[in-house]
């Protein structure tokens, strides 16, 4: 028996993340804040998670929502201050659940007090916590940055007549983790959170904090791939190292990485047990399924297809049948809605759709982790107008695009698939104004599909709710070891339409049938030698026992089964 199935704290628990500017606002402002989420902690309990994950509640000016911090032991005056932030953490911490962090270290604000002493001069004590070109060595040599208008991330710098490297916008600098007193400094911060009671982190684009210092000039065969070229660094798993060694090992916490560019040949390098780095990571091969190769926030003109969406959790699933472990996730913050993506979220098929996504999160082998508003089933908004959106990532592409002369109509159109503002309207807890978000002017706008059902009070009431499905499917993994520990295999791997898979742990058998058609499929259980098997949980009508030679699904239906070998 390999490692993947020593058990964990973190390996059974299911993750809900807390997007606080869009969770709850209490005083009125339109903005989401940390009062407002104590004030639902009765609702998180009820949805049987064990962790909350909050994006960044750090003092920040907000370039970029937070992810550029300013005062990382400070909390941002619109979320509230540091004696909400306690009291969170205890009423979080009574209620049997745990809380973890966003730790944001590839990049500070430039309004931070390292970056201010960093600029002001050469020989400033700070001067090596960033990255800087002297101008008189000439023009850097090209870096790409995702936030900057021109594409560049070095930024020209009149103080010190020098350029600053900015992988994220103009005012998220990158810190040079190359100096140990950088790393010092950061280690001292994340102690700090730690003695205050936290459970881990969640650990922001983390493979890019170790770059090649040299900056070499970009070869001929380069091709815009920059995270292959220049982001995850040589020094990476040494740094990673050095955290778990005098940080990380010292608590009972866990630590999942957001890992942009790693490969399945890497995976292990950083969450193998005995390497001492991180537990889990998000990998980015889903998140890259719908969109152009290459193109992180571009469509793909053509349809996906379930067979690629099972291989790719398939192969990460055999990377950690032995060691490491793996997380799950259909949406973030940064990415469309679950329901609106993977499953189809017209009136007719919502339901399903939503239920059944949930079935297979949490059926899977993988911390299963969960955005906010996954659980009632929320949509993409869908935009028309670009002074509707907030996101830097959308507001620069439009001026990029527009300057090129593109046509803007088709970018509308791609953003309202693909635009990160669709993670970010507000939660949607009743019928009353703002969805019971506000009572102010919120933010950015709320769906107004609120009032057709989508909305955490009416659904509470409702037993065939998309909520109340969450409640029983999160009930029914904790209640059976093998859907978190068992193996994985699929069944019917080529079949188009169907989604299925068995889960085997010792005694316990499960097999789980997921449709992602609107239509009704047949499908075939000849393959799967089993008998007596018994339903243990559906979104729709389903046998009680398992047939023998067929099941007929209906559409986006999701059924598990538990049985014995024949
Ligand atoms: C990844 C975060 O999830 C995203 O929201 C942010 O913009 C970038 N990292 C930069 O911190």
């Amino acid at each position: 028996m390999g490692k993947a199935s020593s058990k964990k704290w973190w390996k059974e628990s299911v993750v809900y993340q807390i997007y606080p500017r869009s969770f709850k606002d209490s005083n009125g402002d339109g903005v989401g804040d940390l009062r407002g989420i104590i004030s639902k902690l009765d609702y998180l309990k009820s949805l049987n998670i064990d962790v909350l994950w909050l994006n960044p509640i750090y003092r920040s000016p907000n370039d970029d929502n937070g992810y550029d911090i300013s005062d990382y032991r400070a909390i941002m005056e619109e979320f509230g201050n540091m004696a909400d932030f306690d009291a969170l953490l205890k009423g979080v911490h009574e209620r049997g659940i745990k809380l973890i962090m966003d730790l944001v270290v590839n990049h500070s604000s430039d309004e931070h007090e390292w970056f201010k002493r960093s600029r002001s001069s050469r020989d400033d004590a700070f001067r090596d916590y960033y990255h800087w070109w002297p101008a008189e060595k000439g023009t850097p040599p090209k870096r790409w940055s995702y936030f900057d208008l021109e594409d560049n991330a070095w930024q020209y710098d009149e103080t010190t007549d020098a350029y600053y490297l900015h992988y994220f916008s103009v005012k998220q600098p990158d810190l040079k983790w190359e100096n140990p007193e950088l790393r010092r400094a950061v280690y001292d911060m994340m102690h700090f959170w730690f003695q205050k009671g936290i459970d881990g982190f969640r650990m922001d684009v983390i493979p890019f904090i170790s770059k090649d210092t040299a900056y070499p000039e970009l070869p001929e065969s380069y091709k815009g791939d920059f995270i292959a070229y220049y982001a995850n660094g040589p020094r990476l798993h040494e740094f990673l190292q050095e955290m778990n060694r005098e940080v990380l090992s010292k608590y009972d916490i866990m630590t999942v990485g957001e890992a942009p560019g790693v490969t399945l040949e890497q995976a292990l390098n950083f969450v193998d047990e005995d390497r001492k780095e991180l537990d889990m990571f998000f990998h980015f091969d889903l998140l890259a399924l719908d969109r152009e190769p290459g193109e992180v926030f571009k469509m793909r003109k053509d349809q996906w297809k379930l067979t690629e969406f099972k291989q790719i959790h398939s192969r990460w699933d055999a990377v950690f049948k032995d060691k490491g472990w793996g997380s799950i996730f259909l949406c973030n913050h940064d990415f469309p809605r679950s329901v609106s993506r993977w499953g189809n979220d017209s009136p007719r098929y919502w339901h399903n759709s939503a239920t059944m996504l949930q079935t297979f999160s949490l059926s899977m082998r993988g911390t299963p982790f969960f955005y906010q508003g996954e659980e009632i089933g929320m949509t993409n908004i869908r935009f028309d107008a670009i002074e509707d959106y907030r996101d830097i990532n959308t507001l620069n592409a439009y001026h990029k695009a527009a300057h090129r002369c593109d046509d803007l109509k088709a970018f509308l159109e791609n953003e309202k698939d693909a635009s990160r503002d669709n993670a970010r309207t507000p939660m949607q807890w009743d019928t009353s104004e703002n969805a019971g978000f506000t009572n102010g002017t919120p933010w950015i706008k709320v769906n107004t599909n609120f009032k057709e059902g989508i909305n955490v009070a009416e659904q509470d009431k409702d037993q065939n709710s998309v909520l109340n499905y969450f409640r029983k499917m999160t009930q029914v993994r904790k209640t059976h070891e093998g859907l978190i520990y068992g193996s994985y295999e699929l069944v019917e791997e080529g079949h188009e339409e169907i989604y299925a898979y068995t889960r085997i742990w010792g005694e316990e058998r499960y097999v789980v049938l997921l449709s992602f058609s609107e239509n009704q499929v047949t499908f075939p259980l000849h393959t799967l030698s089993h008998k007596k098997g018994t339903l243990l949980i559906s979104n729709d009508e389903a046998p009680q026992n398992l047939p023998d030679d067929k099941i007929t699904l209906h559409p986006y239906q999701a059924a598990i089964y538990r049985f014995t070998p024949k």
